[in-house]
């Protein structure tokens, strides 16, 4: 079970893969004291970050603090942006590791958003058959979602997150104070995963982000803090009883089968995020339509992404039939029919022949298509 060990401290329960993520402000020196205690042998730490980052200089602030304290960490970047997470710059990444001489006691540090987190994670999972990796998410994103729960990997140009491994971190830092640089555009998106979490399971996460939406959006860092404990809280507890999604853990892909499809087809154009927001009502308005979910409740999510500020209508330049070409290349497709994580109600998701993607008609998701248009 998810457990608090302090009021900033939860401790995720995944076996010998166990670990702690650690809620707080200004955390560097926090990081830096606790190397030791984690016993992870660090001869070398790898700060693995993008360029961004690197121009804000907040890599090189991490890097001074482990120096202080008796490290010798190195920073390796590659440029920003989804299109960097394939396969050519994670195997790059891995020879310059090689290059440094890193070997099995090196400690990965991802520094980032959630496209750091993926890659760092897939290198941490490769390079001599596994060394460990912390995550500093830097992003919404990755505060709400990625930097749990050991989904890592790159995207195949047919398709999103197509390569990879579970490989959960050793720790996890969530340093709300990172987010004072991130682009109002990037910080917004994040947001759809946290609405994400509330539909899924939480009301009272729901009420929360509806009530609380100014004081989100003016970046307070209480309720920052708030939010992303709250929504973590809810990915672990998820994660905790089907680490390898098998089974529960597919509820996280909410509004995720024509979010990816509406991505792949923008050619990243859109954010991740922005694309599960248009997702969110698709999935919605075919549960409406197939299980009963309330259309009030349609209603009411979309108005809260709207309220954020994010988007809720697929782009004109992406047609129906390719979004639906690619729904069948997800992952959760089966027997030719595209499958959508479907709720009952806010809170609660529906389950079909014990498992949590349904398959769905191809004339119902067009229908829903043409509303979200
Ligand atoms: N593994 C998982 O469970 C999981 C879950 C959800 C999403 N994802 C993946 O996460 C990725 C999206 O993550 P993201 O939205 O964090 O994108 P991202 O990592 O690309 O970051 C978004 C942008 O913000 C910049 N940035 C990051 N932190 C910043 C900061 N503090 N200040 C200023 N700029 C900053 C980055 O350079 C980038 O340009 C997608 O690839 C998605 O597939 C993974
Ligand atoms: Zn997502």
């Amino acid at each position: 079970m998810v457990e608090w060990i302090d009021p900033n401290r939860m401790h995720l329960d995944l076996g010998k893969d166990s670990y702690d993520i650690v809620f707080g402000k200004d955390l560097n020196s926090t990081v830096a004291d606790e190397l030791e205690e984690l016993k992870l042998n660090t001869h070398r730490p790898v700060i693995l970050t993008d360029s961004n980052l690197i121009r804000l200089g907040l890599p090189q602030a991490l890097q001074a603090t482990l120096e202080e304290k008796g490290h010798a960490p190195i920073i390796l970047d590659f440029p920003a942006g989804e299109r960097s997470k394939n396969w050519q710059r994670a195997g790059d990444l891995l020879e310059q590791l090689a290059d440094h001489g890193c070997g099995r006691d090196t400690v990965l540090i991802a520094f980032g958003g959630g496209v750091v987190g993926d890659m760092s994670g897939f290198i941490a999972a490769t390079y001599t058959r596994g060394i460990p990796y912390i995550q500093i998410p830097t992003t919404v994103l990755s505060q709400a979602d990625s930097s749990i729960g050991g989904k890592t990997g790159v995207d195949l140009r047919r398709a999103k997150n197509a390569a990879g491994a579970f490989k959960q971190p050793a720790r996890v830092y969530v340093d709300i104070s990172l987010l004072k640089t991130l682009p109002y555009r990037e910080y917004v998106s994040g947001m759809a995963e946290h609405i994400k979490h509330g539909i899924i399971q939480d009301p009272s996460l729901f009420d929360f982000l509806e009530a609380n939406r100014y004081r989100i959006l003016e970046r307070d860092l209480e309720a920052l803090l708030e939010m992303s404990k709250r929504s973590l809280q809810i990915k672990g507890r998820v994660v905790e009883i089907d680490p390898h999604e098998k089974g529960l853990r597919r509820i996280l892909n909410l509004g995720h089968t024509a979010g990816h499809a509406i991505e792949s087809a923008s050619g990243y154009e859109r954010l991740h995020g922005e694309c599960v927001s248009t997702g969110i009502p698709i999935a919605l308005r075919i549960a409406r339509d197939t299980i009963g979910f309330p259309a009030e409740d349609v209603q009411r999510v979309t108005r809260l992404l709207n309220q954020y500020g994010l988007p809720v209508t697929t782009p004109n330049s992406i047609s129906d039939d390719e979004i639906i070409r690619i729904t069948l290349l997800d992952k959760k497709a089966k027997g030719g029919k595209a499958r959508y994580c479907l709720p009952k109600a806010i809170g609660q998701m529906h389950e079909f022949n014990g498992e949590y993607a349904t398959p769905v008609p191809e004339e119902i998701v067009r229908a829903a298509l043409l509303e979200s248009r």
